[in-house]
C-alpha cells in the first residue's frame, strides 16, 4: 500500500525517483506525486498512474535530491489534494507516507487547531506537526523526532527541509522501508525492486529507527537516539527479473512461469544426494508440535487450504487455516504446542504481521513462507522459507499461489520423512513437482481454447460460480477470486455439495457454472450438482483430469498426483480470468481498488 522513493546525491534525481515510483505502482496507482530539490524546488502530483504525472513533468525538472509517493488511498479520496507529498502549512517541509497514523485526529486538535488543511489525510498533519515543533525552535531533525514520539500507527517517512537539499530524514514503523547504498550517492525505497537499477546493497531498518540521509552517509538512530551499525545486504534479484519483456501484462507472464518456478522450488530444496534442504531445528520443532495454525489473507490463505489435505496425510499432525484479519483479535482456543505459519507473498500484509507479534508475545514458534527475503514476515517469525517464485508484480497473484502449495509439500515431505510416516516415504515429491511442471505447460499451451471458452461463457454475465468438493472446492476459492478482483464479474468459489442448501437460489438462465473435478472419490457428486444447476438454466463448463472427463467436458488436466491437483486445476482459471479481463477491456495488472501488498489492516 504505497509506495515511497527518495534519491540524494544524483543529478538525474527525477529520472531515479519516476523509474522507482513505476517500479513500486504495484503498491498504489490512486494518485502519485514527486519533490526535486535543485535550483528551484519543484512539487508536482497527479491523480491516476505515474504516467500521468510524468505527462506534467515537461518541461523535465532536475534537482540532485528528492523524494516520491504512489498512493492507495487510506485517508481521504485519491484527489490530487490528497496526493503525496504533503507540505506544512508556509511549504518548509515536504513530506512522503506509507501506513495510517492512527491518532491523527488527537494529533490535530491538540497541536494544529490553527491550521489550514488542504486535504483529508493524515500524512498532511504529520508534516503540520513537524513544522509546528520546528516552529517552536527545533532543528528539523530534532522537529521530526518530537513528531515520531508522539506519531501513533505504521509509517514509512521521508522527509524534506526544503532549505536544504543535502539531506533526507526517513523514519520507520511497521511499514517497509529500505536504504539503498550507492557510489557518491544513497537512495530509499518501499522495496528494493524500485532502485535495482542504481544498487543492489541495501541496508534493512527496524521499527522505530531514524535515518539522516545524504549522499555519503546513512546514519541510523534508534527511538532513544543511539547510532546503529548495521552491514547492508546485497540483493540478489536482478533488475532483468522484473521487466514484462514482450508480455503485454505481468500477470501473462507471471502465469506462465509457473512451470518454471516448480522446477526452481526443486532445485533449491533439494540437496545433492537428494534429500530435503531444510533446516532440521525448523523440523524438530515441528514434530514438537501437535497442530500447525496456518495465517494468511486472500490468495495466500487459498494456498494454506490447497496443502491442509497433503500435509495432513504426509505428517500426521492437524493443520487448521485461518484468516489473520479474523484471528488476531478472534484467537480461538490453541491447543498445547502450537506451531504457526505465516504464508505471504509480499512478506509485508499488515493483518498477518498483526497476528505474528502477538503469537511472538505468547511465545510460540513460527514460520514465514514468502516470496520476499528480508521482508517484515520473515524478519520477525523463527524460521523462513521462500517461495523462489521471482518477483510477482500483478496485483492478482498467479505464480505464489502455486509455489506456496509447492513448498508447502516440500516442508510436509520433509517432516513426514523425519517422523517415518509411510504416506511421505511412498511419496517422491520432487519427482512429481517435476511432472506438475511438464503437465502446467500442457495448461499454458491451451490459451487459444482458453480464450474462447471464455468468451463464451463469461461475456455477457454478472455474476458466475466456481464449485467443486475438497481440493477442488479450495481450488474453486482461489478461482473465484481471481476472477472477481480483476475481471469485476461477481464470482463466488462453492463447495459444490452446499449450493442445494441456498446458494442455488441465484441459479438463473444461462448462469455461468464451472465444476473442478479431480477427485475420483467426489466427482460423481460434483458432476450431480451440475446437473442440477443445468436444470435450471445455468451454462455449464467443466475443467476435469483426463481420467475422470466425461466426453463433453471441456477442459482436460493432465492427471498427476492426486495429492497435488490444485497446482494444475487453479492455472486454467487463472487464464479464465486474465481473458476475461482483456474482453471486458480492463487493466489486467492494475484492477481497482486494489493493491498489491496490503500494509494496513
Ligand atoms: O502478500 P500476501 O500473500 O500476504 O497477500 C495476501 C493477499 O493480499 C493477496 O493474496 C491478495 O488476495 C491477491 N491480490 C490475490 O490475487
Amino acid at each position: 500500500m504505497c509506495g515511497i522513493v527518495g534519491v540524494v546525491g544524483r543529478n538525474d534525481a527525477t529520472k531515479i525517483i519516476l523509474t522507482g515510483l513505476k517500479r513500486l505502482e504495484y503498491r498504489g496507482y490512486d494518485s502519485a506525486g514527486i519533490y526535486v530539490a535543485g535550483k528551484n524546488n519543484n512539487l508536482l502530483k497527479s491523480t491516476g498512474p505515474i504516467k500521468n504525472l510524468e505527462a506534467k513533468l515537461t518541461p523535465a525538472i532536475t534537482g540532485t535530491m528528492g523524494i516520491g509517493h504512489t498512493r492507495w488511498a487510506t485517508h481521504g479520496k485519491p484527489t490530487e489534494e490528497n496526493a503525496h507529498p504533503h507540505t506544512s502549512e508556509k511549504g518548509e517541509l515536504v513530506l512522503v507516507h506509507n501506513g495510517v497514523i492512527e491518532n491523527y485526529d488527537e494529533l490535530r486538535q491538540t497541536y494544529l487547531s490553527e491550521d489550514t488543511f488542504y486535504g483529508q489525510t493524515d500524512t498532511e498533519i504529520a508534516v503540520h506537526l513537524i513544522a509546528h515543533f520546528k516552529n517552536e525552535g527545533l532543528q528539523t531533525k530534532d522537529a521530526f523526532k518530537k513528531a515520531l514520539r508522539l506519531i501513533e500507527g505504521s509509517y514509512a517517512f521521508a522527509l524534506v527541509d526544503t532549505q536544504d537539499d543535502t539531506t533526507i530524514y526517513v523514519a520507520k514503523n511497521k511499514s517497509p522501508l529500505l536504504i539503498g547504498l550507492g557510489d557518491g550517492f544513497n537512495v530509499l525505497c518501499s522495496d528494493a525492486l524500485a532502485m535495482l537499477d542504481q544498487t543492489s546493497h541495501f541496508v534493512e531498518l527496524m521499527d522505530g529507527e531514524m535515518v539522516t540521509l545524504t549522499a555519503t552517509d546513512a546514519i541510523i538512530e534508534d527511538a532513544a537516539g543511539q547510532i546503529i551499525n548495521r552491514d547492508f545486504y546485497v540483493a540478489e534479484l536482478d533488475a532483468s527479473d522484473i521487466e514484462k519483456g514482450t508480455y503485454p501484462y505481468y500477470m501473462l507472464k507471471e502465469i506462465d512461469e509457473q512451470p518454471v518456478v516448480m522446477r526452481k522450488i526443486v532445485q533449491k530444496y533439494q540437496n545433492e544426494d537428494g534429500s530435503i534442504a531444510i533446516d532440521p531445528n525448523l523440523l524438530a520443532t515441528l514434530e514438537n508440535s501437535d497442530r500447525v495454525y496456518i495465517v494468511a489473507c486472500g490468495t495466500s490463505s487459498h494456498a494454506g487450504w490447497a496443502a491442509k489435505k497433503f500435509f495432513e496425510t504426509l505428517t500426521q499432525l492437524p493443520v487448521e487455516i485461518h484468516l489473520s484479519s479474523e484471528f488476531g483479535y478472534n484467537m480461538p482456543l490453541l491447543s498445547e504446542k502450537p506451531f504457526f505459519i505465516y504464508l505471504s507473498q509480499s512478506g509485508e500484509t499488515a493483518d498477518s504481521r498483526q497476528v505474528l507479534v502477538k503469537t511472538n508475545e505468547l511465545g510460540y514458534p513460527s514460520l514465514t513462507i514468502t516470496n520476499v527475503a528480508g521482508s517484515t514476515l520473515s524478519r520477525e517469525a523463527t524460521y523462513t522459507l521462500l517461495l523462489h517464485a521471482g518477483p510477482e508484480i500483478a496485483v492478482a497473484s498467479t505464480k505464489a499461489y502455486t509455489a506456496q502449495i509447492a513448498v508447502m509439500a516440500v516442508l510436509a515431505k520433509a517432516l513426514g520423512t523425519k517422523k517415518a510416516i509411510l504416506a511421505a516415504n511412498e511419496f517422491d515429491l520432487f519427482h512429481e513437482l517435476g511432472l506438475i511442471a511438464t503437465a502446467m505447460e500442457t495448461m499454458i499451451n491451451e490459451k487459444e481454447l482458453l480464450e474462447e471458452l471464455t468468451a463464451e461463457y463469461l461475456t455477457h454475465t454478472r455474476n458466475a460460480f466456481y464449485i467443486g468438493r475438497g481440493n477442488d472446492y479450495y481450488v474453486s476459492m482461489e478461482a473465484a477470486l481471481k476472477l472477481k478482483e480483476i475481471s469485476y464479474i461477481q464470482a463466488e468459489g462453492f463447495a459444490a455439495g452446499e449450493l442445494k442448501h441456498g446458494t442455488i437460489a441465484l441459479i438463473e438462465d444461462r448462469t455461468p457454472v464451472i465444476g473442478i473435478i479431480t477427485d475420483a472419490a467426489t466427482g460423481l457428486h460434483t458432476r450431480g450438482n451440475l446437473q442440477e444447476v443445468r436444470s435450471r438454466g445455468a451454462n455449464t463448463l467443466v475443467i476435469a483430469t483426463e481420467e475422470l472427463a466425461k466426453p463433453d467436458d471441456q477442459i482436460l488436466l493432465p492427471t498427476v498426483h492426486p495429492l497435488l491437483t490444485s497446482l494444475l486445476a487453479v492455472v486454467p482459471t487463472q487464464l479464465i480470468a486474465y481473458f476475461a479481463t482483456l474482453q471486458r477491456g480492463y487493466d489486467v495488472d492494475k484492477p481497482r481498488n486494489l493493491a498489491k501488498s496490503v500494509t494496513v489492516e
